[in-house]
């Protein structure tokens, strides 16, 4: 069974990761899953925090000579500024000054200050803020990169963009390749295909920077060489699409989540929104002229690619805050501020790839099974001969 999940807090010692059910022998990349990491550092509009560290995944277990053993692996993701936080965030309870302690109140709207504050009894956010912050995204990427590193062994990639930030829109649509090209680069300035939209992009970010207000936008996501048949239709928590949707939608911020061309569908006629059938003799496969329902139907991939996008709230932490209520003195005040994002558009595309990757690693995984990535393949490879014999 493939699971994993998360632990750290945003300035605590580390974050880690925990993936368990890889197949034996899946060779492991770390200088890969450490690129994974700086790009989710990156963009412009990212805050200070970003500045002080550099994301780097230690191994701590299940990978031995560079391939993974079938055991879990675990890595730990170090925070540099931890050491700036060991005494407010210490292990062991000590006399405390106030100064130290760093509390946040009164709640910021729109972050989980006020109502995990409330669930856990706490009259503060400082310990809710610190797990509900996005740096947990950082485990999330570094899992996310091991699951990219199965795909990959059965040529299944997996990539984001940007489509808008804020108000301002791109105006092209990406093919694979262009996506590739983007996603090669060393330097993100929104990871947006379209330079004149970048231009306008940063103008706005700049804008909310002089106004001290933030903005959202739009991600897509796009998993390129997905064999038709993972999910199923038979049971509603297997279907694919509402996986993806869970997995994207559980990302810090993400306010809805799209499949393929979904919310535009839902104003169009039927015969503008289905993607009729044809098929290559060449190829011996079934092909699509285009691809609105984004590679799913039935819950089920068909061999498209898969295209999921994300919509981001914008970043809830503002320089100039929103009345918010102090918890102990019930009194009506400004929200808390402590340094932030003012836009995180392109970094969780890169966070939603990593949820993108590792349902689809689950599917995979469940599909065709397997104790080493010899057993797997051979399933893969035999269901690929059925699909070219259909
Ligand atoms: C990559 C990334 C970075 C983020 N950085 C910040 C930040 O610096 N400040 C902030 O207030 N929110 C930030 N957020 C959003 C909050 O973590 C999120 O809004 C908060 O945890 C409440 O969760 P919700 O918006 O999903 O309801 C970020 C989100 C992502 C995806």
């Amino acid at each position: 069974m493939f699971r994993y999940f998360t632990a750290g807090e945003s300035h605590g010692q580390a974050l880690v990761a925990w993936v368990s059910g890889l197949p034996a022998g899946i060779p492991v990349d770390i200088a890969f899953i450490n690129r994974e990491l700086k790009r989710r550092q990156g963009g412009y509009g990212r805050g200070g925090r970003m500045k002080i560290e550099t994301d780097q995944a230690d191994i701590l277990s299940g990978v031995r000579r560079s391939k993974t053993t079938g055991a879990p692996v675990a890595m730990v993701i170090w925070n540099k500024d931890w050491e700036n936080w060991k005494e407010a965030l210490p292990v062991e309870e000590h006399a405390d000054t106030p100064e130290k302690y760093k509390g946040l109140n009164p709640p910021r709207p729109g972050h989980a200050d006020l109502a995990g504050s409330l669930k856990y009894n706490l009259h503060e956010a400082r310990y809710v803020l610190e797990r509900a912050s996005a740096r947990e995204s950082a485990a999330r990427v570094a899992a996310g990169a091991l699951a990219k590193l199965l795909l990959g062994q059965v040529g299944i990639e997996v990539l984001s963009h940007v489509l808008t930030v804020g108000n301002v829109q791109s105006a092209l649509l990406p093919s694979w390749d262009e996506i590739k090209q983007l996603c090669a680069r060393n330097e993100i300035l929104f990871n947006c295909v379209d330079p004149a939209a970048e231009q306008q992009m940063k103008a706005a970010v700049d804008e909310v920077l002089r106004t001290g207000d933030t903005l959202g936008g739009i991600f897509e996501v796009v998993a390129h060489n997905v064999p038709a048949g993972l999910g199923t239709h038979a049971n509603w928590d297997e279907r694919l699409d509402g996986l993806l949707a869970q997995a994207v939608m559980s990302l810090q911020a993400v306010k809805g989540v799209e499949i393929g061309t979904g919310i535009e569908s839902a104003v169009s006629l039927g015969s503008k929104v289905h993607d009729q059938i044809n098929y290559s003799q060449t190829e011996k496969k079934f092909t699509r002229p285009e691809n609105h329902a984004g590679g799913l139907e039935g819950g089920i991939s068909n061999g498209e690619d898969i295209i999921v996008r994300g919509y981001l709230k914008p970043i809830s932490t503002l320089r100039r805050p929103l009345q918010s209520v102090h918890m102990e003195t019930k009194e009506v005040v400004k929200a808390a501020y402590e340094r932030s994002d003012v836009c995180v558009v392109p970094a969780a595309g890169v966070a939603a790839e990593a949820m993108v990757a590792l349902v689809l690693a689950r599917c995979l995984l469940e599909k065709f099974g397997g104790d080493s990535l010899v057993e797997m393949r051979r399933n893969f490879d035999g269901y690929q001969a059925q699909l070219r014999a259909f």
